[in-house]
């Protein structure tokens, strides 16, 4: 029954077929036209005087409904433009993500279908998909067939399941002995989520990074000897295919074969980079992430997802399923030849995150998403040789993947807080022309410039205008420090 045929009907809360295509409608058209005039948008929104706003929006339960379109008008016209711009072309901040198109269908889908996909039992054909998306990440990471994966929510949460999953493979209850290995460059998530899996953080080691921002295997071996030394129990060291400051790769293999030796889980935090790993001939600079006993990805970076999927697979995919498996009275029993999301994740009822990356690579074709990919990879190597050539700018790290980072430095700015001032302002004065959004990061006593190029939709065309912008900006900066 719907509102349509009857009087107003309080304890009816669906609408009638008419009344749903208008109001998809209605949210289409918005969308569609939202996505058109982003590139003449702002790269970053306005965030000034956001508080207020934020205070303003305080309301409480509204006991009445309200019609669709008023909702709507001032979230797309008022609220979503006070925001980063994250989907923008020129968006090269942090690590960009995406929010490719299909996957935002799959999700409405996902949602008005409503399926339950926790269990195989429930939805098999629709956890085949899913079993099958993760088949092919585990393929693009040359990973062997004994893998099983995981999406999660994210990088971060793909790491507490990693550790998790370690812990209890090589530590079982003797939590408190066991050590775990992040280089100073380490995204700080790891360290977050060693905690929420029982490691404190008086077992986690940093450990020292070379002139590029790579773990040093060396002063890895000796912390790890040390710690033995102590009587505790060295289980699990993270590698980062692509840190989120500079971009370094980690010496993979040569971590891989410490850990071999060593008896430790290795795990290669692939949040930003590993989906370079998809392009064949990318992969000698992601040397030695194959042979990781697990892998981050994060879908909603490198493969354009948009946010709220990241991604776990366990080389040996029975340590995954003995973290998380489980039955209760009310559940069908657990059966072993179909994945089944339940057993190998944490979650009951879930949304259906495989439907996202299912309906993009099939819709697509993976060779598209390893031209994009290769394409970011370019750009972004282009750029950072010609911003290498403008006066004042040293580069700190070149592009490894797509990410290079930077200082300016001149004999006008004589000291390091000076240096570390112009950067952060030639940052911001790009980011304020609105053309490209750029930030930098404190890296020891320095502050870099960054530029992190993976947004499905930067093309050339950015990267061109973000070269002019930094020589015009840096001249600009240096001109003013100049004349102080
Ligand atoms: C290298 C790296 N690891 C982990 C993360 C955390 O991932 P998420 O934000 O998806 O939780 C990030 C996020 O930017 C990252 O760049």
């Amino acid at each position: 029954m719907s509102h349509s045929e009857h009087p107003f009907d309080a304890a009816d809360l669906d609408f009638s077929p008419a009344q749903m295509a208008s109001m998809g409608e209605d949210v289409l058209r918005r969308i569609v036209a939202h996505l058109q005039a982003l590139p003449e948008t702002p790269s970053r929104g306005t965030l000034e005087g956001c508080a207020d706003l934020c205070r303003s929006l305080r309301e409480p339960t509204p006991e009445q409904g309200a019609e669709l379109d008023a909702l709507l008008s001032p979230l797309f016209e008022e609220w979503i433009p006070r925001s980063f711009n994250t989907p923008h072309p020129g968006y090269l901040a942090y690590i960009p993500g995406g929010g490719l198109y299909p996957a935002a269908l799959a999700d409405f889908i996902s949602a008005t279908t409503n399926r339950y996909t926790g269990i195989w039992d429930a939805a098999p054909a629709l956890v085949q998909l899913e079993a099958n998306t993760l088949d092919w990440l585990r393929d693009w990471m040359q990973f062997p067939d004994t893998t099983r994966g995981l999406y999660t929510t994210g990088g971060s949460m793909a790491m507490f399941n990693a550790i998790a999953c370690a812990r209890e493979k090589l530590l079982g209850h003797n939590i408190r002995s066991g050590t775990l290995y992040v280089s100073t460059q380490s995204h700080h998530c790891i360290e977050k989520a060693a905690k929420l899996a029982g490691i404190a953080h008086d077992r986690v080691r940093e450990i020292d990074v070379d002139a590029h921002y790579r773990m040093r295997v060396d002063v890895l071996q000796q912390q790890i000897a040390a710690d033995r030394a102590a009587g505790l129990k060295p289980f699990m060291v993270f590698s980062t295919a692509g840190t989120t400051n500079t971009g370094a790769v980690d010496p993979m293999d040569a971590v891989a074969n410490l850990c071999a030796r060593e008896g430790i889980w290795h795990h290669v935090d692939g949040a930003y980079g590993a989906f370079f790993h998809m392009v064949p001939e990318l992969r000698p600079l992601l040397a030695g992430l194959a042979r990781a006993d697990s892998l981050t990805l994060d879908p909603h970076k490198g493969l354009f997802m948009p946010y709220g999927i990241g991604a776990l697979l366990v080389r040996d995919g029975e340590a995954l399923r003995a973290l998380h498996s489980s039955t209760a009275g009310y559940l069908p029993d657990n059966q072993s030849e179909f994945y089944d999301p339940a057993q190998y994740g944490p979650n009951l009822s879930r949304g259906f995150p495989g439907l996202r990356v299912w309906l993009s690579v099939k819709l697509l074709g993976a060779a598209r998403f390893r031209a994009a990919l290769a394409e970011k990879r370019t750009l972004a190597v282009e750029a950072a040789e010609k911003i290498a050539q403008i006066p004042g700018i040293v580069m700190d790290a070149e592009p490894q993947l797509s990410l290079f980072a930077f200082h300016l430095q001149s004999s006008a700015l004589t000291t390091l807080d000076a240096q570390n001032a112009a950067t952060r302002a030639l940052m911001e004065r790009i980011t304020r022309r609105g053309k490209v959004m750029l930030t930098g990061a404190q890296v020891g006593e320095r502050f870099l410039g960054r530029v992190c190029v993976l947004s499905f939709r930067t093309r050339r065309e950015e990267m061109d205008i973000c070269v002019q912008q930094m020589a015009e900006e840096a001249a600009a900066v240096l001109a003013e420090a100049a004349a102080k």
